[in-house]
């Protein structure tokens, strides 16, 4: 029986042109400009399960892009594997801070990556890491190594919300029945650190329009006399955090989990290093939330930020002007317990109170979703936790992420499974901005590690 690090040497020429081909296709969910490529990139994603050896795999119409649907069920008395992932992509923009162009994939070597990267959008996000699955699924069926059910259900509207598989899954409850699911769409902290993500934020997003006179004014005309709506936006935008960077929307903290000092204890254990951190972004220092590490800033605790602003003139020059309007994208990424159309309400009304009479105020809300933290007392994260300590060689460190993936959230609900998080990216590998990329070396690794997995959490549920 051939082992699985034989079979990726002897195959893995092949994982990395069939990864380049599923990359150069543009699946960006976002925009409907590429509608076809996305649906192009379905069928892709539906072939290549009928040829690593599901038993059935059906492209699932819904409201907007399908879901591709596969399994392979060996016994119905053995535990079934779920496993999740998206093939849509976030757009490409800025598309001139690319050094190579985003689908046509390129492998480069970097500091991080000395054995190389795959340089391209949807690389590490979620193509690279959903791929991984697929070649391992591939490896266990044609070596009569999968030893438990396995079904597959990989979407293409991750990055805009994942409203058709919000629709999707209440609707097949029976089909999607499973014991885990398991998710590669995070990351672990190094290559020689490998560890487990065990929480992920939810997230509410809104958009903001602060309108004021019915037409731009000439800005010396009417400067002083009326409201400029850019003004009193970035005034309003301003006020929602205090000096100590707290959120000042009442009620915002009402539910946030306070973690105790033996869990922040523990927190604090994970390797860090903020000079590194500092340096990897080029920044001359962290900011945030008073009372707490940069790693409870971006995992454990609640935030507030502007994503764009916009409004009045911005092209060549200077034009003298008071724009009618105002516009700006909020996003406030949540921790456990907070509940993300509450959080909304909250907002809405707390942003509509501050607006002085002199502007008209309008929050559009967005999408949103729960977070979700991982038990790390059940076998699926022994299982996930013995399948790296066999492939690096390490126990994993379990570490809560800033990310958000609020499907997770819904599975659970409705499916009434755990999700188990075995990302293989890194934080550098920069996912949603120019030159994504996902190192050979950390693929490969992937699709070594999860058929271990599968073998360790059916030998647990047996003794179970
Ligand atoms: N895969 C990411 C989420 C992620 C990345 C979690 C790294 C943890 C570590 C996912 O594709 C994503 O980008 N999610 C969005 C939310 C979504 C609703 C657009 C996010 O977190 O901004
Ligand atoms: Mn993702
Ligand atoms: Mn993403």
């Amino acid at each position: 029986m051939s082992t699985i690090q034989n079979y990726i040497e002897e195959n893995k020429d092949r994982f990395l042109e069939e990864l380049i081909s599923l990359l150069k296709i543009p699946s960006v969910s976002a925009d409907k400009a590429y509608k076809s490529a996305v649906l192009n990139t379905a069928d892709f994603v539906l072939e290549s399960l009928k040829k690593a050896g599901c038993d059935l795999v059906e492209m699932c119409e819904t409201p907007g892009y399908p879901i591709i649907y596969g399994e392979k069920i060996i016994d119905k008395n053995l535990p079934t594997v779920l496993v999740y992932g998206h093939y849509d992509v976030q757009p490409a923009d800025p598309i001139e801070l690319w050094t190579s162009p985003p689908f046509e994939p390129v492998i480069k070597k970097t500091e991080i990556h000395p054995e190389g990267a795959i340089f391209a959008r949807g690389a590490c996000d979620d193509k690279g890491q959903m791929y991984m699955h697929v070649k391992a699924l591939e490896y266990m069926t044609s070596t009569g190594n999968l030893p438990c059910n396995v079904k597959f259900m990989i979407e293409g509207e991750e990055e805009v919300g994942s409203e058709s598989l919000s629709w999707f899954v209440p609707r097949n409850i029976e089909k999607l029945a499973n014991d885990v699911i398991l998710i590669s769409d995070t990351g672990m902290i190094a290559n020689d650190i490998p560890s487990i993500t065990t929480g992920l934020r939810g997230l509410s997003y809104v958009e903001v329009e602060v309108t004021g006179p019915n037409r731009d004014l000439h800005s010396g005309l009417y400067g002083g006399a009326v409201a400029n709506p850019i003004n009193i936006l970035t005034k309003m935008i301003a006020s929602l955090h205090d000096e100590n960077n707290h959120i000042t929307i009442p009620g915002f903290y009402d539910n946030v989990e306070e973690l105790s000092a033996a869990e922040r204890a523990e927190m604090a254990k994970a390797p860090f290093s903020l000079t590194a951190y500092e340096k990897s972004i080029a920044i001359g220092a962290v900011y945030g939330e008073k009372g707490y590490s940069t790693n409870e800033r971006n995992a454990i605790r609640p935030t507030l930020d502007v994503n764009g602003i916009w409004g009045g003139y911005t092209g060549e020059g200077a034009k003298t002007v008071i724009a009618s309007k105002a516009f700006a994208k909020i996003s406030m990424r949540l921790v456990p317990n907070q509940d993300w159309r509450a959080i909304t309400t909250l907002f809405k009304n707390h942003f509509e109170s501050i607006a002085p009479a002199a502007v008209k105020v309008l929050v559009k809300p967005h999408h949103g979703g729960q977070g979700y933290v991982t038990p790390t007392d059940n076998i699926a994260y022994q299982a996930a936790s013995k399948a790296y300590e066999t492939s690096f060689g390490k126990t994993p460190i379990p570490q809560r992420s800033g990310g958000s993936i609020p499907i997770v959230a819904l599975f659970e609900q409705h499916l009434k499974s755990k999700t188990i998080l075995m990302g293989f990216g890194l934080d550098s590998d920069a996912i949603h901005s120019p030159d994504e990329h996902f190192g050979i070396w950390n693929y490969l690794k992937g699709i070594e590690t999860i058929p271990y997995f599968y073998k360790y959490f059916t030998d647990l549920s047996k003794t179970e």
